[in-house]
């Protein structure tokens, strides 16, 4: 078998005596988009640094790029393009200023960085905030630069943290569309994330991930398969226990999340028959989604 991208096998981490990565394994294979959900606090982003030999595994092996990390996790950052869950730019130098600092980190000349400003603002969408004090821009900029910024060594692997949190529907789809780009362009991805959109659009394969162990790993139609099925119909309006009892013999799985009723089954409309004589419900019919395997394997209520 070819050597994967990123190989993470039992690896373990506490901190204050606290398991947060407890035993997780996976393998992502070069060219593909790998993507790790998971509630708040799973250990999405401890992950993500352990792969990047930011933070030391207890126990466990971690290869990326064929490097063993974190022993050699500066040869491997050289490849390697990273978009943290929080930004960490330099607020008091420009946009352009903030590029040229991270190229020189990486090594390159001042002509190189030059040449490759002007695609990386183009892929940030900000040309007209190149001469901008980072302090000065938005949110949504500041989240895109630090995106662009990942580009700037060509790297083979990317490691973004929750990418597209903080930006606006637009931005959203067009990084959506870049990274689609990288990826056929040969890049590898590895990418934490919260929204399931991007994960169905973007991830081959993924893992979700809750108190620091692995409880599914698939692509995200078979996910959606295996776990939910086809359709969803979802009941409002109603008392939904007493519906629960009366459509549970028809459906294959019912839910109740706070007033909605959900029910799964190959066939909904034996569950639907049973409602038409009910008035005052809405009902609605849905294709099944990646937020159903997540609610339903990482549980529809709040966690701390
Ligand atoms: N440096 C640290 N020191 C102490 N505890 C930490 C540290 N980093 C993370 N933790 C703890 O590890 C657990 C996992 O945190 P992590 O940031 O990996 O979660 P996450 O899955 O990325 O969550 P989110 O979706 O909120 O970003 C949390 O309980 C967090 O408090
Ligand atoms: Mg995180």
């Amino acid at each position: 078998m070819a050597a994967a991208t990123i190989t993470l096998t039992s690896v373990r981490k506490s901190y204050n005596g606290k398991q947060v990565v407890n035993g997780l394994s996976f393998r992502v294979e070069h060219g593909e988009c790998f993507g790790l959900l998971g509630p708040n606090g799973a250990g999405k982003s401890t992950t993500a640094r352990m792969v990047l030999g930011m933070a030391s595994p207890d126990a466990g092996t971690i290869t990326v790029l064929g490097e063993p990390v974190p022993v050699r996790a500066r040869l491997a950052r050289r490849r390697i393009g990273v978009v943290p869950q929080f930004d960490n730019l330099e607020p008091g130098f420009t946009v352009r200023e903030n590029l040229q600092i991270f190229g020189r980190y990486f090594g390159m000349s001042a002509g190189e960085v030059e040449a490759v400003i002007p695609s990386l603002l183009e892929f940030a969408h900000l040309e007209s905030k190149a001469h901008a004090r980072v302090a000065e821009l938005s949110g949504g900029m500041k989240r895109r630069l630090t995106i662009a910024r990942a580009l700037i060594n060509d790297p083979q692997l990317l490691v973004m943290d929750e990418p597209a949190t903080g930006l606006d529907p637009h931005a959203r789809r067009l990084v959506w569309d870049r990274l689609r780009s990288l990826l056929a362009r040969g890049k590898t991805i590895l990418l934490t994330t919260h929204f399931m959109e991007e994960a169905e659009r973007l991830c081959d394969r993924l893992c979700v991930i809750d108190k620091g162990r692995s409880i599914a790993e698939g692509a995200p139609h078979a996910l959606i398969q295996e776990q939910i099925g086809s359709h969803v119909l979802e009941i409002y309006g109603g008392d939904s226990h007493e519906l629960r009892a009366l459509l549970e013999p028809y459906a294959q799985r019912t839910e109740v999340s706070g007033e909605t009723l959900f029910c799964y089954a190959a066939d909904l409309e034996q569950v639907r028959m049973q409602l038409c004589k009910r008035t005052g419900l809405r009902v609605l019919q849905r294709p099944a989604n990646l937020e159903d395997v997540f609610l339903r394997l990482t549980g529809r209520d709040m966690k701390d």
